[in-house]
């Protein structure tokens, strides 16, 4: 079947390389144009590429903007993001041009949890310490004394945005015998809850009760630095902080200070404010485990994001309303 404005084989611009198989597939179901390069494109790479497609496939290396969108032609009508977080769109801009943004939720929420869950343990257990200790020749040994670190085991868990992700850390938690708390727009249904053995409770009681506290939610003005001075303040000296949402979430200028000082007990961070440069202070703390946004980098979750992005554009060539259809936010 064929929709009268749509057309069969649209034309697709891919902003960066995908898995073979997911190239391959778009090149025989679409006009694919694909960057075979593995870099960034450049604003007026973006620009030549809004102008003249029917869908754009970007990546959250892409900055789509008012901007960007006023830029677009009028063939481009969707936005098939390659990945969930969609903070890097101007949502409004796009549904004021009538350009519908899809993303690939769901498929990543396993393979992000499971990062998660590495750097809850990393942390505490300074796994990141250890490595270097033994990369750089320094280890003389065990010691009584040596590479000491907190046991996460009946400690709380603190997860800020309980969707898929912060759900599925909350399943692994249990297997570690730790306790969660969390903090949602929403509360969960009272099952889920005890499915989940995880209690609601306000971001106060949250940043103050938690011995590792995980940030899950999605980027948004509401979540804007969410982790300030003041909720860094309320947390124990004692306690750690990971991040495998996004970089935004955190005032990062605080959490150094709060590392720095040892208000905190350390971080483990796999998202940045200005990715791909990480603060050079970061770098100095020996207390964070710096990750380069890898949380959701397995071949399987890279191939079935591409496998959403495909569905997503199919849908809308066939007039139907395509499977994930962003309106605001993601969990
Ligand atoms: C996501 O899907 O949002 C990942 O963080 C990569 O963009």
């Amino acid at each position: 079947m064929t929709v009268p404005d749509r057309p069969a084989r649209p034309k697709i611009i891919v902003t960066r390389e995908l898995t073979d198989g997911v190239m391959q597939r778009m090149d025989e179901l679409f006009e694919a144009q694909l960057n075979r390069e593995d870099r960034a494109l450049t604003r007026a790479e973006l620009e030549a590429a809004v102008a003249d497609t029917d869908v754009l496939v970007p990546t959250i290396t892409d900055r789509i903007d008012a901007d960007l969108i006023a830029k677009a032609g009028p063939r481009l009508k969707l936005i098939a993001n390659f990945g969930v977080g969609v903070d890097h769109i101007d949502l409004h801009a796009a549904r004021e041009r009538r350009i519908l943004v899809t993303n690939t939720p769901g498929v990543l929420t396993e393979d992000t949890a499971d990062m998660t869950m590495a750097l809850i343990l990393s942390v505490p257990r300074r796994l990141g310490e250890g490595e270097k200790l033994i990369r750089g020749g320094a280890w003389d040994g065990w010691k009584p004394s040596g590479m000491l670190g907190h046991r996460v085991n009946g400690k709380t868990l603190g997860i800020v945005g309980m969707g898929r992700i912060g759900r599925a850390v909350a399943r692994r938690a249990q297997g570690f015998g730790i306790r969660t708390i969390y903090h949602n727009r929403h509360r969960l249904p009272e099952g889920v809850e005890a499915e989940l053995g995880a209690r609601f409770v306000d971001l106060d009681t949250l940043f103050s009760q938690s011995d590792i506290i995980s940030l899950n939610c999605p980027h948004t003005p509401e979540t804007h630095h969410l982790v300030n001075a003041n909720r860094l303040s309320q947390m124990r000296s004692d306690a750690y902080l990971v991040n495998t949402s996004r970089g935004e979430v955190i005032d990062e200028d605080a959490l150094i200070a709060a590392l720095q000082s040892g208000q905190i007990a350390g971080a483990g961070l796999d998202v940045y404010v200005n990715e791909p440069h990480v603060d050079a202070r970061l770098l100095d703390l020996p207390n964070t485990v710096l990750l380069p946004h890898m949380g959701s980098a397995t071949y399987e979750g890279r191939a079935a994001m591409g496998e959403r992005v495909i569905a997503n554009i199919r849908a809308w060539v066939d007039g139907i309303r395509p499977p994930d259809q962003v309106l605001e936010g993601w969990d």
